[in-house]
């Protein structure tokens, strides 16, 4: 079998499947973007560094650019478009994002938003240091860190309120 055969894979992205054929070595990150179109997902590094491809794999969070789209089948993956609710409502966490000014070009935010989402489901009141270590796996080439560190825990407030 070559490596160019394409393969059936069932993704289950933001709650809808979708069948795609793809290659053995396509990658999450691209078949995400590239066969189903959610271009929201960013890719910087492609080497698993800078965290703009995180999404969420079975609700944790994964570089989708260390993952092969065929070893996903069947696992849930949410993408940053699938945070919001269904009539467009921020999430708590977009909405930190958003009040605290947490982006500026906005390039690595996708992958900041997935990883927030995932940390404050397990720590939803975190300190100011653990709010800094949830993001520390992230880079961000624009804001200093000190918005984004705010947000999360504008986020967690928030979070709480909606609790
Ligand atoms: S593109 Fe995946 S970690 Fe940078
Ligand atoms: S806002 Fe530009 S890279 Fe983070």
């Amino acid at each position: 079998m070559s490596a160019e055969e394409p393969h059936e894979v069932h993704l289950v992205v933001n709650g809808t499947t979708y069948d795609v054929q793809v290659p053995a070595r396509r990658l999450l990150s691209d078949a995400l973007r590239h066969d189903l179109g959610l271009t929201g997902t960013h890719v910087g590094c492609e080497h698993g560094v800078c965290g703009a491809c995180t999404v969420l794999l079975d609700g944790r969070p994964v570089r989708a650019c260390l993952l092969l789209a065929v070893t996903v089948d069947g696992h849930e993956v949410t993408t940053v478009e699938g945070l919001a609710g269904p009539d467009g409502t921020l999430s708590a966490v977009q909405e930190g994002f958003r009040q605290c000014h947490g982006l500026q070009c906005g390039f690595c935010t996708p992958g900041f938003l997935t990883t927030v989402t995932a940390g404050l489901r397990e720590n939803p009141d975190p300190t100011h240091e653990e709010a800094r270590e949830m993001v520390a796996g992230n880079l961000c080439r624009c804001t200093g860190y000190q918005n984004i560190v705010r947000a999360v825990e504008r986020a967690a407030e928030l979070g709480r309120e909606q609790a």
